[in-house]
């Protein structure tokens, strides 16, 4: 499973003390994932950290598993398989893993507006550029993440001249849909062509509000209009382009109704989107296979499709649990959790036409700082990029243990 040991020493700015401390309580075993992540931080890349200083710490790199079938190819049929990635997963061990077992990819923040446009009219492609010459060398699909969101904007673009914040008046409005025009037109131009799918506005609803829309400074200065407004946008610089109104939760029912009348008028009123993303950040408990797929017949019933865009399975079951150590029969229950999911997906056939997991194994997953810092162990492949349990649910779910098996590991865990 692992290449000989390999010399490391690592830089300052790597959680080092955090990692000392982990390397003495769990072993070298547990520690090399977190290494991996601090060399991708630090962009070295690869297996050599430089230190700088004396620091040396000797530790196993990681192999890729060549003989397990590839999950692209397991789901050939059904739809593409995806990953969000980041810089860190073109070179290395993860490049492996992404092309053994992903036809598509995500930039988990690459498209963002903060990092593409980070002072205005001032665009940088740089990182995104990377990740899309690594997914066309590859022959792998680009789903662009995302146009129009109230997270991760640049801080001058709701704010006018002076550096204040724009209040909803008729020329900050005018101002913020010049921007927002500006935006789309030079993002989705750049990548015509390249990104197949986009998601064009990310969580624009809110069940909390009376009208259902989130009180995010787009709406509060344009108005509902600037979600239509994106989409047309959108289509007028990529024509071939299918767009996605992006959501989390979606089997929630008051956020659906919302959801389904905001989709519902935009076909009416001649709005090109071609679908929902479900981004399906999911729980082993939560929701049922049974919401989901009410869930997607409602949206395909409404003509429009579907695509599941974000997901993961938290081994969670709250947001302020945290465990030490993931009990073993935890790790099979989201095994079983997965296999559940797939099936209802591929029974799904023709509904939903893209899954795309939110990162590529465990070493690298949003949820370990949200919604708390604590050790989550979402995705397919461990922090080892070895495959889980969650992986067989998918591609052979005879190898996973039995549900008798599953209560007695989890009962001698806790
Ligand atoms: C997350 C990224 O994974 C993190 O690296 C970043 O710090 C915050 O954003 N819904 C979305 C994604 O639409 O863009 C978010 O991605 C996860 C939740």
């Amino acid at each position: 499973m692992f290449h000989p040991v390999q010399a490391f020493s690592f830089k300052k700015t790597c959680y080092g003390v955090y990692l000392l401390l982990w390397v003495l309580a769990s072993g070298l075993h547990h520690a090399s994932a977190a290494l991996n992540s601090c060399s991708r931080d630090t962009g070295t890349g690869g297996a050599f950290l430089s230190a700088g200083d004396s620091q040396q710490v000797s530790i196993p790199t990681v192999q890729v598993q060549t003989d397990i079938p590839s999950l692209y190819k397991i789901l050939d049929g059904f739809f593409p398989v995806g990953a969000a990635i980041w810089k860190g997963d073109i070179t290395g061990p993860h490049s492996e893993l992404l092309r053994k077992h992903f036809n598509s990819i995500t930039t988990e923040n690459a498209m963002k507006m903060g990092v593409l446009q980070p002072s205005e009219g001032t665009f940088d492609f740089t990182t995104a550029d990377e990740l899309v010459r690594f997914a066309r060398a590859n022959l792998m699909l680009v789903r662009g993440h995302t146009l129009v969101w109230h997270k991760q904007n640049p801080p001058w673009v709701f704010k006018d001249s002076g550096g204040n914040a724009l209040r909803p008046t008729r020329e900050n409005r005018a101002l913020l849909l010049g921007r927002l025009e500006k935006h789309i037109r030079a993002v989705v131009s750049h990548y015509k062509g390249e990104v197949y799918a986009w998601d064009v506005v990310n969580e624009a609803v809110d069940p909390e509000q009376p009208d259902g829309f989130r009180r995010s400074p787009w709406l509060e200065i344009i108005g509902p209009e600037y979600i239509e407004t994106a989409f047309r946008i959108a289509h007028e610089a990529s024509p071939g382009a299918k767009l996605y109104i992006n959501e989390y939760d979606t089997t929630n029912q008051a956020k659906r109704a919302f959801l389904l009348k905001l989709v519902r008028d935009l076909k009416r009123r001649g709005v090109p989107i071609d679908g929902v993303g479900h981004q399906m950040h999911n729980r082993v408990d939560y929701p049922s296979t049974a919401a989901i797929t009410e869930t997607l017949e409602m949206f395909s019933e409404l003509g429009v499709g579907n695509q599941i865009t974000e997901l993961d399975i938290s081994v969670y079951r709250n947001s302020t649990d945290s465990y030490p150590a993931v009990p073993e029969g935890v790790i099979f229950e989201q095994g079983y959790r997965y296999r559940e999911l797939f099936q209802t997906l591929r029974r799904l056939k023709g509904k939903v036409s893209s899954v795309t997991f939110w990162g590529l194994a465990d070493d690298h997953t949003w949820l370990k700082s949200f919604p708390i810092v604590r050790r989550d162990l979402p995705l397919l492949f461990d922090e080892q990029l070895q495959a889980k349990p969650a992986y067989w649910g998918i591609v052979d779910p005879s190898r996973l243990p039995t549900a008798a098996g599953v209560r007695q590991r989890n009962g001698a865990a806790r």
